[in-house]
């Protein structure tokens, strides 16, 4: 019988990571419950990607990634969308909070918040973003649902740079998995997770590289 890979990753993982002069200095966004976060910081302590994380900026109080980031000892910040005005004067303070932690290299994972040109324009091409489907299929909410409404075999995640688009900007890695009889979108979510987490470490080390030109 033919078996099924669990998942093709393009480009592949590499096992020899690009390594830089000083640690990219990233900052984390997210908005739920942070696990891909802990696949990067993890991969950090590896000593796989040579990073560190900065600060953890979340939106929503009471969110599992405050938890987790104080579990693994990282700095968070708080800021709530519903206290600003506008999409912009958030932007604003997330642009001032990541300037103040000394970050250089914007990470977008699980933010449920469409960004502005305040935030792209201030870390040009240095903000990447995670989406559960392989891109451009798919983009905006409910990703997984979708994948599964329109009936694909092969689903998958992409990390990419942000554009003001949702969704869309260059994709750096991809990763595809089966869609297999049955699945739900809480099993297909599972399965597509566990690439998420292989892949954002390296492809934070990759989008890093090509701008090096290592
Ligand atoms: C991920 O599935 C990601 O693709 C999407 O939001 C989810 C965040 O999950 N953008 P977590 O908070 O990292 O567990």
């Amino acid at each position: 019988m033919l078996e099924t890979p669990a998942a093709i990753i393009s480009p592949p993982l590499s096992m020899t990571w690009p390594r830089f002069g000083q640690p990219l200095r990233l900052g984390i966004m997210a908005s739920g419950s942070g696990s891909n976060l802990e696949a990067i910081a993890r991969s950090i302590q590896r000593g796989d990607l040579h990073a560190q994380i900065q600060v953890v900026l979340y939106n929503n109080p009471g969110a599992g990634v405050a938890e987790r980031a104080n579990r693994l000892g990282l700095p968070t910040v708080l800021l709530n969308h519903r206290h600003y005005p506008s999409r912009e004067a958030l932007d604003q303070a997330i642009v001032q909070a990541l300037g103040a932690h000394g970050v250089d290299w914007v990470v977008m994972a699980g933010w449920m918040r469409c960004v502005t040109n305040v935030l792209i324009d201030a870390f040009p091409r240095r903000v990447l973003n995670i989406h559960p489907s392989l891109l451009p299929s798919f983009p905006g909410l409910r990703a997984v649902e979708q994948a599964l409404a329109a009936g694909v075999k092969v689903a998958g995640c992409t990390v990419h740079q942000v554009e003001l688009e949702v969704d869309s900007g260059p994709v750096v890695m991809q990763a595809a998995v089966p869609v297999e009889p049955g699945d739900t979108p809480a099993t297909l979510q599972a399965r597509i997770q566990v690439q998420e987490h292989r892949i954002y470490p390296a492809a934070i080390a990759l989008a890093a590289a090509e701008q090096s030109g290592l």
